[in-house]
C-alpha cells in the first residue's frame, strides 16, 4: 500500500482542537491536543457555540506547535488531512477552513477524513502487526458501532446503537449522579469505590438478536434508581459510587457481549476497540478476559489515541493521499455521514451525507 510521507492532521469535530504530524502513516512526529474542559464544565456538557469559538482562538497556535514539535515547515509536508465529519458543524469548520488555507498557501494537497475512519486507524497505529480483516468496535461520545474492517474496501457496518452512544450514556449518568464533566472518567473514578452488585441494572440488548446496541434504557434505569433512593441530594458518596459501579458494569458487559457475538457470527479472530470509551479501565479488563477465554486477538490503542486526537486523522489521511485521493478547496464539513461515505469528495458522493 502506498502511503504519503509527511502529513499534517487537524481534528476539531467536537471539543478538542488537535494537530499532529505523522510520517509514513505510522511514525508520530508530534501530537498536540487542546481540550476545553473548563469551557464546558459549568454546563455539564459540550456547548457547541462555545466549542467553535474556543477552536477559533486555539487553532493557529495548536497547528504551529505541532509543526514546531515535528521540526517541519509547511513546505516540507506532503499533504494536509482534516476531519470533514461527522461532528459539530461549527467545530468542524474551524479546523477544516484552517487546514484548507494552510494547504493552499503551501501548495499542498488536502484530503477530508471521516472521524470514525480515524478512530479505526488508531488501532493499526498502536499494533503494527494488525492488518485487515478484523472487527472494529467504535465506542465514543457520539457513536457506538461494530465494523468489519477489510483490506482495500470501506469498513462494513455490522451493528450500531439504536439510540444513545455508550459515551453519551456515561456523560448523562455523570450528570444524574452529580459527578461533573467530562463524564466518562468521572463515572469510572466513582465506580472504582463502589459495589458493582448493589443494583441489578439491565444488560442492554443481551437477549436481542443481531448486533445493534442500545443505551437509553440503561440511562433511564439509573435515573429511576436515583429517584428510588430519594434523589441525588439524599444519596451519600458511597451510594453514588455503588450506582456508578453498577451502571459501568452493565455498560461494559453489554459491549463485551455484543463484541463476542460479532466475533462468533463473523468467524473473526481479531478485535480492535477504539474511541474515547476504549480508555475505560473496566472495559479493557473485561474485554481482555473475554479474549483469553474465547481465544481472539485484542487491540486497544493507548489512552491518548483512544480519545480525540489528530494523529489518527493524519494517519488515515496519509493512506487516502497515498491512494491518490484529493479534495478541492471546496471541501465542506458534514455533521452526519456514515463510515465509508465521503460526500465531500465528488464522484464518491452518490449516497447519504447531508449538508447541514
Ligand atoms: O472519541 P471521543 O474522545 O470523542 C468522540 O468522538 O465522541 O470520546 C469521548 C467520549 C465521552 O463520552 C467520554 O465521556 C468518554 O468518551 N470517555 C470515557 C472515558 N474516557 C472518555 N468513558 C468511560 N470511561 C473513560 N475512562
Ligand atoms: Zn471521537
Amino acid at each position: 500500500m502506498c502511503i504519503a510521507e509527511y502529513v499534517l492532521g487537524i481534528e476539531s469535530s467536537c471539543d478538542e482542537m488537535a494537530a499532529a504530524v505523522v510520517r509514513g502513516g505510522r511514525e508520530i512526529l508530534s501530537s498536540v491536543v487542546h481540550g476545553q474542559v473548563e469551557v464546558h464544565s459549568p454546563y455539564g456538557g459540550v456547548v457547541p457555540e462555545l466549542a467553535s469559538r474556543d477552536h477559533v482562538r486555539a487553532v493557529s497556535a495548536v497547528v504551529e506547535r505541532a509543526l514546531t514539535q515535528a521540526d517541519l515547515t509547511p513546505a516540507r509536508l506532503d499533504g494536509v488531512a482534516v476531519t470533514a465529519g461527522p461532528g459539530l458543524l461549527g467545530s468542524l469548520l474551524v479546523g477544516l477552513s484552517f487546514g484548507k488555507a494552510l494547504a493552499y498557501r503551501a501548495g499542498l494537497p488536502v484530503v477530508g477524513v471521516h472521524h470514525l475512519a480515524g478512530h479505526l486507524v488508531a488501532a493499526e497505529l498502536a499494533e503494527s502487526s494488525l492488518r485487515p480483516p478484523y472487527l472494529g468496535l467504535v465506542v465514543s461520545g457520539g457513536h457506538t458501532a461494530l465494523y468489519h474492517v477489510v483490506e482495500g474496501a470501506e469498513p462494513q457496518l455490522l451493528g450500531e446503537t439504536r439510540d444513545d452512544a455508550v459515551g453519551e450514556a456515561f456523560d448523562k449518568v455523570a450528570k444524574l449522579l452529580g459527578l461533573g464533566f467530562p463524564g466518562g472518567p468521572a463515572v469510572s473514578a466513582a465506580a472504582a469505590q463502589g459495589n458493582p452488585e448493589a443494583v441489578a441494572f439491565p444488560r442492554p440488548m443481551a437477549k436481542k438478536p443481531g448486533l445493534d446496541f442500545s443505551y437509553s434504557g440503561l440511562k433511564t434505569a439509573v435515573a429511576i434508581e436515583v429517584k428510588r433512593r430519594g434523589g441525588l441530594a439524599a444519596m451519600d458518596t458511597a451510594q453514588v459510587a455503588d450506582v456508578a459501579a453498577c451502571f459501568e458494569l452493565a455498560a461494559v458487559e453489554s459491549l463485551v457481549q455484543r463484541a463476542r457475538r460479532a466475533l462468533r457470527v463473523e468467524g473473526a479472530g481479531r478485535l480492535a476497540v477504539v474511541g474515547g470509551v476504549a480508555a475505560n479501565r473496566l472495559l479493557r479488563e473485561h474485554m481482555a478476559a473475554a479474549a483469553k477465554r474465547d481465544g481472539f486477538a485484542l487491540v486497544f490503542p493507548p489512552i491518548d489515541l483512544c480519545t480525540d486526537n489528530a494523529v489518527m486523522i493524519a494517519a488515515a489521511g496519509a493512506r487516502l493521499l497515498g491512494r491518490g485521493e484529493r479534495d478541492s478547496l471546496g471541501l465542506n464539513a458534514f455533521s452526519r455521514v456514515a463510515v465509508g461515505q465521503a460526500p465531500w469528495r465528488p464522484g464518491r458522493a452518490e449516497r447519504g451525507g447531508e449538508l447541514t
